[in-house]
């Protein structure tokens, strides 16, 4: 079977669209309100002072929200890094990032674990392609949880994709041709890119390639996901490189459909909270020579796995 017999790159007419697993039993929200922004994915909430401490029910209906909405949004938080970190510490872990901290001068120095994106005049912003972060990692995220400290008048949006639904849009035969096939990921084509031969040796030993399930279960809903990313992702094992290439184009652009997305406009002080084991992200880079000004924080996660026993 070639990709382009179960190709679906042309095909207009409605999609069904799953917003949880068929076994997932809905339940009331009684700590917040959400507001969907689109049929499955992204939804604000409101009623929620991130800056305070979460409770136990309250976590668990803001984690619930998380795995059923995939990207909560919170307005007008204005969140110091102290409170942004305690916050993104009920989920688990922190990470620290290896290679922005390497590029750029201008990393808050209280919390290494948040990391600043500093856009305008002097750099223009580059994360305008579909990925899901830090999939180079054996242990990839579990969730980011980005704030805005500074945007333009116009212009900057974050877009997301549901990756769950665009598994689902899947044909069967491409479904059956890409179960178990697993795919190489890798930071050297992109930070990698701007670091002199000595700095990216010396942190090659702590950053290996790894290689991901192309189709990942999710931890926590079982949900089959589409695991592969433009950004991150080299090829697939055991295709040959054609092969393996034209795949990957075919899989990398389900997530441009916007029948899976949810666009969030920014205003200084919000919040997006995603679910970076579920979703992809595109940052548009609309705004040159405005600045945009975004602090991240990310959450360790899970080893990506096939399927849940
Ligand atoms: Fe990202």
């Amino acid at each position: 079977m070639t990709v382009t017999e179960s190709s679906t790159i042309f095909h207009p007419g409605p999609r069904q669209l799953r917003r949880t697993p068929d076994d997932w039993v809905d339940q009331p929200y009684t700590r917040f309100t959400l507001r969907p922004m689109s049929p499955t994915i992204g939804a604000v909430v409101s009623g929620v002072s991130m800056a305070d401490a979460v409770d136990a029910e309250l976590f668990q209906q803001l984690n619930r929200a998380l795995l059923e909405w995939k990207v909560l949004f919170f307005r007008d938080q204005h969140l110091t890094h102290a409170e942004h970190s305690a916050f993104a510490r009920n989920w688990g872990a922190l990470e620290n990032h290896p290679f922005i901290r390497v590029r750029t001068d201008n990393q808050p120095e209280d919390t290494p674990e948040v990391v600043r994106f500093e856009k305008g005049p002097k750099m223009a912003g580059f994360e305008n392609v579909w990925h899901s972060d830090v999939t180079w990692r054996a242990n990839p995220s579990l969730g980011s949880i980005l704030r805005a400290v500074e945007v333009p008048t116009v212009g900057g949006d974050t877009l997301w994709a549901d990756m769950g639904a665009a598994y689902d849009g899947l044909s069967d035969s491409m479904k059956e041709r890409i179960e178990g096939l697993v795919a190489v990921h890798d930071w050297y084509n992109t930070f990698g890119r701007g670091m002199d031969e000595a700095t990216r040796d010396s942190l090659r030993p702590d950053f290996p390639a790894v290689e991901h399930p192309v189709v990942r279960a999710h931890p926590e809903t079982g949900r089959k996901t589409l695991y592969v990313n433009q950004a991150f992702t080299q090829h697939i094992v055991g295709l040959d490189p054609g092969e393996s290439q034209e795949l990957l184009a075919f899989l990398y652009n389900q997530a441009a459909f916007p029948e899976y997305q949810c666009r969030f406009q920014w205003s200084v002080g919000d919040i997006a909270f995603w679910d970076n084991r579920s979703t992809q992200h595109y940052a548009v880079s609309d705004y040159f020579p405005q600045r945009r000004v975004m602090e991240r924080i990310t959450i360790v996660g899970d080893r990506p796995v096939a399927s849940i026993t």
